[in-house]
């Protein structure tokens, strides 16, 4: 997959991208993610990526035209069109689900925006998504097009160790993960749970199960609502829930 991203700071993004798991995949071409330079494109006299917005108010916004010709230009280099996503607050709140399914474009391409954004019309023409991190506002586009570009890198192909890795994770299933351990067995005198030192993978699958109900139970009950779970694990989570209440 190629993953494209319009900024202003692109040294900013390659200095996160450049780092540990997402480093070593794009060095091994498991995933392939470039920064453009915005002001690159900007070809005015004044090579200005900004102006005031029509109307007047606070703060400048993002022009359009060099994002179009930024964008008209990868499009060059691609086999397909890149999805086109705008990184904005505006935008369908990212999840998991989300993350699955653009993880099977061939090219997407994220737009970073800044100041107090970006040219309406661009958004109408060439945008085809918007997505934001949450219900909160950040000054630019460049941590969101991070977050997004790792959570979709991690579930490529050759990125982690196997798919295992992230099936089992949070969110991915509708469940929180499982609470897991590692050595000293034993840390300021808390033991960890013996089932996981029994060898027996049955008995720590189930433990492991059970685990993830309990604390998707205890700390995000919400997601309870979306999952189809068998009549065994629907009375294990009603008692959990029933006895948290009444320990309150
Ligand atoms: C200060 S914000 C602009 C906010 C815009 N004026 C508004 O009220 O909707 C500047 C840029 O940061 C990015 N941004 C800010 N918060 C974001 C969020 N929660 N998710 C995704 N992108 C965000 C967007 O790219 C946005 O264009």
């Amino acid at each position: 997959m190629r993953i494209d991203i319009i900024t202003l700071f692109p040294e900013m993004c390659e200095a996160v991208l450049g780092e540990s798991i997402i480093g070593r995949a794009r060095k091994n071409n498991a995933v392939q993610i470039i920064c453009h330079q915005l002001r690159d494109f900007a070809f005015d006299k004044h090579r200005r990526v900004d102006d005031a917005p029509y109307g007047g108010g606070m703060g400048m916004l993002m022009k359009a035209e060099p994002i179009a010709l930024c964008f008209d230009n990868i499009c060059n280099q691609t086999s397909t069109r890149p999805h086109f996503i705008y990184m904005s607050p505006q935008g369908q709140t990212l999840t998991q689900q989300k993350v699955k399914s653009l993880a099977q474009y061939e090219n997407i391409c994220l737009l970073c925006g800044h100041y107090e954004g970006v040219d309406e019309r661009l958004i109408e023409e060439y945008i085809d998504e918007e997505i934001s991190i949450g219900d909160y506002v950040l000054t630019g586009g460049e941590l969101p097009a991070l977050v997004l570009a790792d959570s979709i890198a991690r579930m490529l192909p050759g990125v982690l160790s196997a798919d295992e890795c992230f099936e089992l994770e949070s969110h991915y299933n509708g469940l929180l993960e499982y609470p897991q351990y590692t050595r000293p067995a034993v840390w300021h005198d808390k033991e960890v749970p013996p089932v996981l030192l029994s060898g027996n993978h049955k008995k720590v699958d189930d433990f492991r199960r059970k685990s993830a109900l309990r604390r998707t139970a205890l700390k995000r009950p919400d997601m309870l609502n979306n999952l189809a779970l068998n009549s065994e694990e629907q009375q294990y989570v009603n008692d959990v829930l029933s006895n948290c209440n009444k320990s309150e």
